[in-house]
Parts: C-alpha cells; sequence; structure tokens
C-alpha cells in the first residue's frame, strides 16, 4: 500500500450586497458586472473538504454531501479547476527538482484525486454554497500542493469554479473586479476591508426552505443575459455607480449608505430575474414577509434610520445585516412575525434556523 497524502480546510460562504449576474465568458467565468460581498464566519455556515492523493488510486473520484459524483468527468468547471493547480504543482515539482535534486520531489501531480466536501447548510438553495464550495476544493487542493501562490491568484482559479467562490477566498469586505482581459487574468477577487474593520456589522441568516433551487445560479444568469434588456441597464448605469457608493459606505462605516444600496441591489436583482424570459423567481411569500418585515422596521423605529438590510441570493433564503445593537430587537421582531404557530411554521424549512452572534469571518 502506497502512502496517502491528505489535507482537510473549510471555508466560509460570502453574500453579496452588490450582486454578480451574468457571464460575458462562460468557460473561464468571466462577469458582466463587478461585485462586492461580506464574508460570513464559519461558525455557522462552511465547507469542509478533505482532498487525498496516492500513486494507488484509479482515478480522480468526487464525493459531494455523501453522495459520490460518478460524472466529474463532464464537470467542466471541477476539471478546469483541477487542471489549474496541477498544471501550478508540476512547475513547483520541477523547480524543487533543480533547487534539491530529483529524488527529492514528491510526483503529488501524477496522483488521482479523492476529493470529499461536505456543506453543514443547504446546498443549491441560494446561500452560497458554490462559493464555499469552490473556493475550498481550490484552497485545499493549494495546501496539499503546497503551491508558493497569492490568494489573489488563487481567487482566479476558484473564480473558474463559480464566479462567487474567488470572494470567498478572503475574509472581511471583498470585491470581484470583473476585468477587461480576455484571458481573465484581471478578473480577481480584492480585499476592500477586513473584517474588523466594522466589528458591529452583523448578519442575521433565516432559512426559510432547505429545497435544491429549481433554475441553477449558472443557467438562470446565462438565460437573464440572453433576454433581460434590464440587465443591460443595470450593467451600464447602476452597478459602476454603486460600487463606488458602497466601497466609501464600507470605508466610511456608514451602516444608512450600506443598508440602502444592499437592498436596491438585492431588489434589482430580482427584477433581473423577473425580466428574463422565461422569468425566474427566486424569492416566495415568507422571503417578500420578511422584505416588509425590515421596511417597516426601517420605517417606524424612533429615529428613523434604516436599522437592518435584507438581501437575497438566488433563493428564497434571508441574509439580514444590521449592527449588533439591534440583534434583541430584530429577534423579537422575527418571533413576532413568525411566531412558530401552525400557520406560519409551514412556511419554514422545520426548524427554523436563525443565526445569530458573531457571523462575519477574518
Ligand atoms: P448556491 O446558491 O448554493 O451557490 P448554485 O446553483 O450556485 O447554488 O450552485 C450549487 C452547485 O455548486 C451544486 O449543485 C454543486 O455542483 C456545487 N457545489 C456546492 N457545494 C459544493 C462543494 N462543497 N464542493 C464542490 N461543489 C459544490
Ligand atoms: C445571486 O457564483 O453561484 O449569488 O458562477 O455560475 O457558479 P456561477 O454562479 P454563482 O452566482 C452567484 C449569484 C448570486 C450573486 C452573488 O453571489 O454575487
Ligand atoms: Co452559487
Amino acid at each position: 500500500m502506497e502512502t496517502i497524502y491528505e489535507k482537510t480546510a473549510t471555508s466560509p460562504v460570502n453574500i453579496a450586497v452588490i450582486k454578480y449576474w451574468g457571464k460575458r465568458d462562460t468557460t473561464l467565468i468571466l462577469p458582466t458586472n463587478p461585485s462586492l460581498s461580506v464574508t460570513l464566519s464559519q461558525d455557522h455556515l462552511h465547507s469542509k473538504t478533505t482532498i487525498r492523493a496516492s500513486s494507488d488510486f484509479e482515478k480522480t473520484r468526487l464525493w459531494l454531501n455523501g453522495v459520490e459524483d460518478v460524472d466529474i468527468e463532464k464537470n467542466k468547471r471541477l476539471q478546469n479547476c483541477l487542471r489549474e493547480t496541477r498544471r501550478l504543482r508540476k512547475e513547483y515539482e520541477e523547480k524543487l527538482r533543480k533547487d534539491k535534486g530529483p529524488d527529492k520531489v514528491l510526483p503529488l501531480s501524477e496522483y488521482n484525486l479523492h476529493i470529499c466536501s461536505e456543506n453543514n447548510f443547504p446546498t443549491a438553495a441560494g446561500l452560497a454554497s458554490s462559493a464555499s464550495g469552490f473556493a475550498c476544493l481550490v484552497y485545499t487542493l493549494s495546501q496539499l500542493y503546497e503551491l508558493p501562490i497569492s490568494t489573489t491568484e488563487l481567487s482566479k482559479i476558484a473564480r473558474q469554479g463559480s464566479g462567487s467562490a474567488c470572494r470567498s477566498l478572503f475574509g472581511g469586505f471583498v470585491a470581484w473586479e470583473m476585468g477587461s482581459k480576455d484571458d481573465g487574468s484581471d478578473s480577481q477577487a480584492v480585499q476592500i476591508a477586513p473584517r474588523d474593520h466594522w466589528p458591529e456589522l452583523e448578519a442575521l441568516i433565516c432559512i426559510v426552505s432547505d429545497a435544491k433551487k429549481g433554475v441553477s445560479s449558472t443557467e438562470g444568469m446565462q438565460t437573464t443575459v440572453n433576454t433581460s434588456t434590464l440587465l443591460q441597464h443595470r450593467i451600464e448605469h447602476v452597478v459602476p455607480v454603486r460600487m463606488k457608493y458602497m466601497i466609501d459606505a464600507i470605508h466610511e462605516r456608514d451602516f444608512q449608505k450600506f443598508a440602502e444600496i444592499t437592498m436596491q441591489d438585492s431588489n434589482q436583482f430580482h427584477a433581473v430575474c423577473l425580466d428574463t424570459f422565461p422569468p425566474i423567481f427566486y424569492l416566495n411569500d415568507v422571503s417578500r414577509a420578511i422584505i416588509r418585515m425590515i421596511t417597516e422596521y426601517n420605517s417606524t423605529n424612533s429615529e428613523k434610520k434604516l436599522k437592518a438590510a435584507y438581501t437575497f441570493d438566488a433563493g428564497p433564503n434571508a441574509v439580514i445585516y444590521t449592527t449588533s445593537e439591534n440583534i434583541p430587537e430584530l429577534i423579537n421582531l422575527i418571533a413576532k412575525y413568525f411566531p412558530g404557530n401552525d400557520d406560519v411554521k409551514n412556511y419554514f424549512f422545520d426548524p427554523f434556523q436563525l443565526f445569530v452572534g458573531k457571523t462575519i469571518g477574518e
């Protein structure tokens, strides 16, 4: 029996406040607009991936949440991530061979892999499992291969697995610069500010449904690119202005600005989905009730301030950004609106999960 080399890592999800929706290159995964997100802490939601390499393995295999994906040859994005990391490992091995001598180098780039990944939250339900999942895959592999590579370079590889994954390699507040080159060499994630820049900012995650979405993000956004005229307006006239405004809001720790754009951008993303033909519906009745609840909270509080901001990815589950002093009030409000009686309980993934606390990672 040959030695098995193994590494395990975990990665966080990120929830965008300026949404990515649309590709100009579907193979390299180059977006039609820049985006910006907050990386959540790994305490509640994360992907955990173990990768093993051995000269004994007859083929490369992948298990997701305990089930083997028998079709990984057809999974182009996975293959692209594996090819890119292997290529870098090969380069590194050649360099090591020169520096240390041929016998000292482990030819890991030639071994097949067994990849085992688990998400501790609903997969493909609009809570960014593709982001934490591909970030984790690429990160774990870079650790196993001991690649001398920057996080920025790694983000360009993770991007080729799932666009949003490039942002999960950094903590805190992260932008995905769309880049202008055709080869994608400038389409990468950059940290706008670390998590401790704004310690009071918190995220509440309301799991409305754990069901797999009917239309995947990949498929949905391509139909949007092909059919929505509103998307063109968004790309040209809305996102560039919002990116600047949002970066300022974060630097200034201005929750009013941050909340306003976060909600507006979530709304416009779902409007673009509705403008897609045939239309895509990611929000459900409970999602809309959460929007109404936050709108009322923001308009009726004594300070007349925006105190919370909802945002929804490609699914019905809500993320509510707020600052720590409002958490007790928000918990009471959610208990009032969704008291868990039989009428309301039916709407929820059972048990209704509300994650509160230190929720934004390093
Ligand atoms: P989500 O809203 O959860 O990001 P997507 O439609 O973007 O949903 O992507 C879901 C897909 O991402 C899954 O069907 C699977 O192919 C991939 N994925 C999710 N988690 C992982 C993981 N841990 N490792 C590898 N791939 C993953
Ligand atoms: C609504 O990154 O999941 O969550 O690149 O095709 O894998 P692919 O799509 P994905 O799309 C995420 C869309 C979003 C917004 C965002 O995270 O910016
Ligand atoms: Co996704």
